[in-house]
């Protein structure tokens, strides 16, 4: 997506509004293995639903995760999410590639709701008009980022002193981890879901195709400032206990109530999104939910998640498939980290030149 150049491995850089995360693979005969992978915090409220407000403090956080001298790689691939990006799948008149190209401002101009001279579009065919419903159409996922939101994700990485190559879209890398991960099933509807800090990504997925993509800002931080709220805590201390971690004064049995009520309200989004999903696709059914981001870790979050949606639910490993070395990279949580790593993942597999 929005690439240049030719191809050429990148290191995935996945600028989250809680934390920076990198992942740098190597091919290795017909799969790959992480040779870097570095974490680095940044401040609350530097990113705020998609958008870099302090950009200085992104920087750092960057500088910092590449001071890990194992990164080799100087070329970055990014990605954005929430109001930094929109992703239509539009319906169009049966077209060739060349003509599609050609008229896909055009017919992009309907469904943006920017001047169209201000973002960058991406597009790729969907179906071909095959289906007997869809004769004569096919459908087009179209992506749109404004291109003051890239340049200012790409401005913090030359900041800190990296090439960016590549901007993705957040959803989009998930689903690039997970095929490489895990076995496509052509007719099974899946439910590709991370959920981090600020927002949690939905990406339903059947086969290689994106069939739905939504984001809900909620996330991470809500549970953060619940605690804080309800047990009149500082932030730093409602974040650790929130995860299970020690505080003076509090005990997480009085934590746990205030978790659950707010994935309680999460669940509520995440229904309302799967009934738009069966409203407006052409499946009803949801076959496996696979989540990730470390928001996934609260408490009983998966178990409820199963529950509501009488839904397998599994925790995404993105490197089921990929050598994935602890000791050696240094990492000691490594459990805690593959969740919330995905995305990086996905980043890291791309290549530049790819679209
Ligand atoms: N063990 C845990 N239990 C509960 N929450 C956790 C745990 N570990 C991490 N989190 C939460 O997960 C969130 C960070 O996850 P992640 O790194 O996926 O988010 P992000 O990519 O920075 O955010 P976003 O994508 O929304 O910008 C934080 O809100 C953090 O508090
Ligand atoms: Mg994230």
């Amino acid at each position: 997506m929005f690439g240049l150049g030719k191809s050429k491995s990148v290191v995935g850089l996945d600028i989250g509004s809680s934390a920076v995360k990198a992942v740098e693979l190597k091919a290795v005969g017909k799969g790959f293995k992480v040779v870097a992978f570095a974490i680095e915090p940044v401040p609350p409220d530097s990113i705020v639903d998609g958008a870099i407000i302090d950009g200085a403090a992104v920087a750092d956080a960057i500088r910092r995760v590449f001071e890990n001298k194992a990164f080799k790689t100087k070329e970055v691939a990014a990605s954005l999410s929430g109001n930094a990006v929109i992703v239509k799948k539009i319906n169009l008149p049966v077209m060739t590639e060349a003509e599609l190209a050609e008229s896909i401002y055009w017919e992009a101009e309907q469904y943006i709701p920017f001047d169209i001279q201000d973002v960058n579009l991406d597009y790729q065919i969907l179906n071909a008009g095959t289906g007997a419903e869809s004769e004569g159409t096919m459908d087009v996922l179209l992506v749109a980022a404004k291109k003051e939101k890239i340049a200012d994700y790409t401005g913090v990485i030359s900041q800190a002193g990296r090439l960016p190559v590549i901007v993705d879209v957040d959803a989009f890398a998930l689903q690039n981890a997970y095929e490489t991960n895990y076995q496509l099933e052509p007719d099974a509807v899946v439910v590709l879901l991370n959920a981090g800090a600020s927002a949690i990504n939905i990406n339903i997925v059947t086969g290689d195709q994106s069939v739905f993509t939504r984001d809900i800002s909620m996330g991470g931080n809500s549970y953060t400032e619940a605690v804080q709220k309800e047990l009149n805590l500082p932030y730093e201390s409602a974040e650790q206990i929130k995860r299970g971690e020690p505080v003076d004064g509090v005990t997480f049995e009085e934590v746990q109530p205030v978790l659950h009520a707010m994935t309680e309200n999460v669940l509520l989004e995440i229904q309302k999104t799967f009934d738009f999903f069966k409203a407006t696709a052409a499946s009803d059914r949801i076959d496996r939910i696979v989540v990730s981001g470390g928001a996934s870790r609260v408490d009983g979050f998966t178990a409820s998640l199963q529950e509501r949606f009488n839904t397998p639910v599994e925790v995404f490993d993105p490197f089921k498939t990929i050598t994935f070395d602890p000791v050696k990279l240094g990492i000691t949580d490594p459990e805690g980290l593959s969740v919330t790593a995905a995305v990086a993942v996905g980043l890291a597999l791309r290549r530049t030149g790819d679209r």
